[in-house]
Parts: C-alpha cells; structure tokens; sequence
C-alpha cells in the first residue's frame, strides 16, 4: 500500500483538478464572452484578441521562392520554400534548426536578433548564387509568437514577453524593425513581408491545403489559437473593412482567466514563482512548458509528507522545471509490466531510487491527472472558439476543420486522444461527425511563406 499521506496529496490533486462537462461547458461559455469582450475594445479582455492584419487565407496561387523566420521557443528555425502555385504546390521546402542559448532570452534585444539574423545570413548564403534575386530583394515572411500589437501585416509592437523569454529592452519596440536593423548589420538584403503569430501561420498553412479549416491552435511549449473572425464582428476595427470581410484574429487565449479553471495550490504557486506571475494563466494549466513542472511540484509535496520516495536528497526535486513534458509523456506511456522507463524517469531526473510499484503506479496517476485536465481545457477552449462563430453544433452543417501543432499534441498521445475525445464529448455525437481536428506539421512556418507571398512587394 501506498503510504496514507501520499494517497491523501493525490486524491486532493484528483479532486481539484477535475474537469466534469458542466464544468468545461462553463469554460467554453467564459472563453466565448471573453473574446468578445476582446473584440468589442481595445483592453476590453484579458483575452488579447489581436487584429492579425490577415483577411484572406491562402488559396494556392501563391507562387515564388520565400523565407520564413520562426521564433517562440526554445528554438527557432529559418525556412526557404519554394511554391509553385495551385498545381505544383510547394516544390521545395529547406530548413535549419538552431537553439537559442539560454542567455540570449533574458538578455537585451540586440544580441538576441544579432544572434537571429546571423543564422538567417549563413543560410541565405547557403543558397549559392541565384539568379533569380540579381535584381531584387529576397522576402521573408516573420513569425514571432508572443503577443504583438500590430499595426500593420508587417510592423507590430511587443506587448510583453511570454513562455520562458524576458528582455525587457524589447517589450513596446517594432520586432520588424529590430530584425530589419539587425538583418542590415549583416549585410543581409531582405525585406520583412509579413509579420504573423504562430497559430496564424497554423491557420493559414491548414488552409492552403484544405479549406475547411477555421481554427489554428498551437499546443507546445505555449499555448494559443487564431480563428477566421467576420470583419462586422470586430467592433474595435478601425478604418474600412478588408474587402474580404473577414479577418483573423490571434486570440492569445493563453491569456484567459475565470473563476470557472480549476487551480490548485500547485498553480498558484507556479504563478507566483513564474517570469509573469499573474499572466498566462490559461497557458500555465496546459501548455507543455508548464506539464512537468505541476508533476514536479506535487511529487515534491508527496516527499516532504510521506516517506514513500525512501530517504530522498531533494535538490533535484526542488529544482524547477527539472521535469520536463517528455518525462511525463515517457512516464505516462510506460507498458512495461514493472513500469521500468518511470523507474527511470524518477532516479535521473529527480534522484528518487529504489521506488515500489505501488508507487511508480501512483506517479503515472498523477501525471495522467495533470495531463488530462490540460486536454480537457484546451478541448473547452476549442469550444469556446466554435460556439464564438456559431459552428460545431446541430444546425451547423459546413465542416470545420481545426488545424493543430506543437510537440504537446503531436507526441503526448494520451493527450490527443484525451483532447479528442473531449472534443466530441462536449459538442455531441452529431455535431462532431463535420468537426475534424488535424495534425498541421510545421504550419507556422510554411504559413509565414505563404503569407509574405500573398503580400509581396512583386504582386502589384
Ligand atoms: C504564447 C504566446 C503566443 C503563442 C503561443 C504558442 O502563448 O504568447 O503568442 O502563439 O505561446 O507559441
């Protein structure tokens, strides 16, 4: 038997984490009044709902060799896509991954896109030489995926840093003009084309290959997601409406609050404790920055109240963020008989040896605990998004399509099959058979491209 005071931390965690429909209906109402809240002023929300400057999605004309910068976690990558319109498609798709030495995230502004565009410049150079720009300026198409007040489809000013970034000399600068100066110093001659958040970029890569997609959510280290809004809807737009009529806007639902989530003492003080407490609260309880780190926190609590980790040191086991989401995820999938890979997980990671079976058992509880009441929220945030555009119900008949990336919800497989299966549970049986969620592989950065296309300086 597991020992009474490690039970009595779980079954409190049980309790408090759990999410009945009732309870994720209420998160889905909140989530839709919230974003309309958004829309209807400036500041009107919590929930950011930021005007993308995006009014149309791609339709595969888009034709030409573009860039892409992507920028969000702990890596960012350079693309260089070659698309050949409606027939073709892409023909050509080349990438290079490179990480973001800690100490540039909470540094200043210029060495992080100093360090950015050097990359971007030896990549480029990599090209060779093509005739194709003797005459002209390369284009890029930039995604950077924090919040941004935009003030055009390419200018927009940082509003504040979130996930694992703080440099403070950035928040309120343009980012477009902080990579154009730094892309200059490196004698880099490209033009930023469009500036788009990652769940744009989702949005809009999900589209281009099938046009029933509506929604783009991004479920990684962050947390967020960008719909296809009607212009009329948007109060706060200023100026003529896009010919369109539409526009899409980046929720920043990782912003979202209510009364309604249920917090427990672990996420209190994961906020407390965090780079912006107080902010991202939607995001702390989902995003895969956050996961393991809640696990952490609650087999810390276990340690300190029972005995059932043995004699433990715990610097491990109070070192944040010491656990990450693919311990968990590893540790969640264990089907070995004696749960071997969370006998692992636990003496690497955190120093805990010699654990009973019982115990090890308990541990993948408590991340299944965890893991599913971030599914399950971020299905009701899904929702929340459907019912703000009157789809996904009975009388809807048009397909909606939600397109999404980020490691979370392409690796964690319990947390796919638990989100989806959420999905259905909430909106019903019926409703579901025209709701479909997809896998957008690396749309954010294929997105970028499509868009800088359809704003090239060469379309007019
Ligand atoms: C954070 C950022 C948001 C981004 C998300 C996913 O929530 O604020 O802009 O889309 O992470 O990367």
């Amino acid at each position: 038997m597991v020992a009474a005071a490690a039970e009595q931390v779980v079954a409190g965690l049980r309790e408090e984490c759990a999410t009945p429909a009732g309870r994720l209906d209420e998160v889905a109402a909140a989530m839709a009044e919230e974003m309309a809240a958004g829309l209807a002023e400036e500041g009107g929300s919590k929930v950011k709902m930021i005007v993308s400057y995006v009014d149309s999605l791609p339709n595969g004309s888009e034709e030409g060799l573009f860039y892409a910068l992507d920028l969000g976690g702990t890596n960012f990558r350079v693309l260089r896509v070659q698309l050949a319109g409606k027939e073709k498609r892409v023909v050509k798709r080349e990438s290079r991954e490179v990480s973001i030495p800690r100490h540039l995230m909470s540094g200043n502004s210029s060495e992080l896109f100093g360090f950015i565009a050097l990359a971007l410049a030896k990549f480029v150079h990599d090209e060779g030489h093509n005739t194709l720009f003797d005459n002209k300026q390369r284009e890029l198409g930039f995604t950077f995926s924090f919040p941004v007040r935009q003030t055009s489809i390419a200018s927009g000013t940082l509003i504040k840093w979130t996930k694992a970034f703080s440099i403070d000399d950035a928040v309120g600068e343009d980012v477009v003009a902080e990579l154009q100066m730094a892309m200059e110093k490196q004698g880099l001659d490209m033009r930023v084309s469009a500036l788009i958040n990652d769940t744009v970029g989702t949005l809009a890569a999900g589209s281009y290959y099938d046009e029933d997609v509506v929604v783009g959510v991004i479920l990684g280290t962050g947390s967020n997601a960008a719909y296809l809004e009607k212009a009329s809807a948007i109060p706060k737009l200023e100026g003529e409406l896009p010919k369109s009529g539409n526009m899409v806007i980046n929720t920043e639902w990782g912003n979202f609050s209510s009364p309604c989530l249920p917090l427990t003492e672990y996420d209190e003080a994961l906020d407390k404790e965090s780079l912006n407490p107080g902010e991202q609260i939607f995001e702390k309880l989902i995003s895969g920055m956050y996961l393991g780190e809640i696990v952490r926190r609650v087999l810390l609590k276990i340690s300190l109240q029972s005995s059932i980790f043995g004699n433990v040191d715990q610097t491990k086991l109070k070192s944040h963020f010491i656990l990450r989401t693919p311990d968990i995820s590893a540790m969640h999938h264990d089907q070995t008989p004696d749960l071997k890979i969370v006998a692992e997980k636990l003496a690497d990671n955190l120093k805990i040896i010699d654990t009973s079976l019982e115990t090890r058992k308990m541990v993948v509880e408590i991340c299944d605990i965890v893991t599913r009441r971030s599914a399950r929220l971020a299905a009701a945030g899904i929702v929340g998004i459907l019912r703000k555009i009157g789809r996904g119900n009975p009388n809807d008949k048009r397909k909606s399509v939600i397109a999404i990336d980020g490691g979370l919800y392409e690796h964690y497989t319990e947390f796919r099959q638990c989100l989806e299966s959420t999905l259905t549970e909430l909106i019903g049986e019926e409703a579901s058979r025209s709701v479909t969620v997809k896998l957008a592989n690396d749309g954010s950065g294929l997105g970028a491209a499509l868009i800088a296309a359809a704003h090239s300086q060469y379309l007019k």
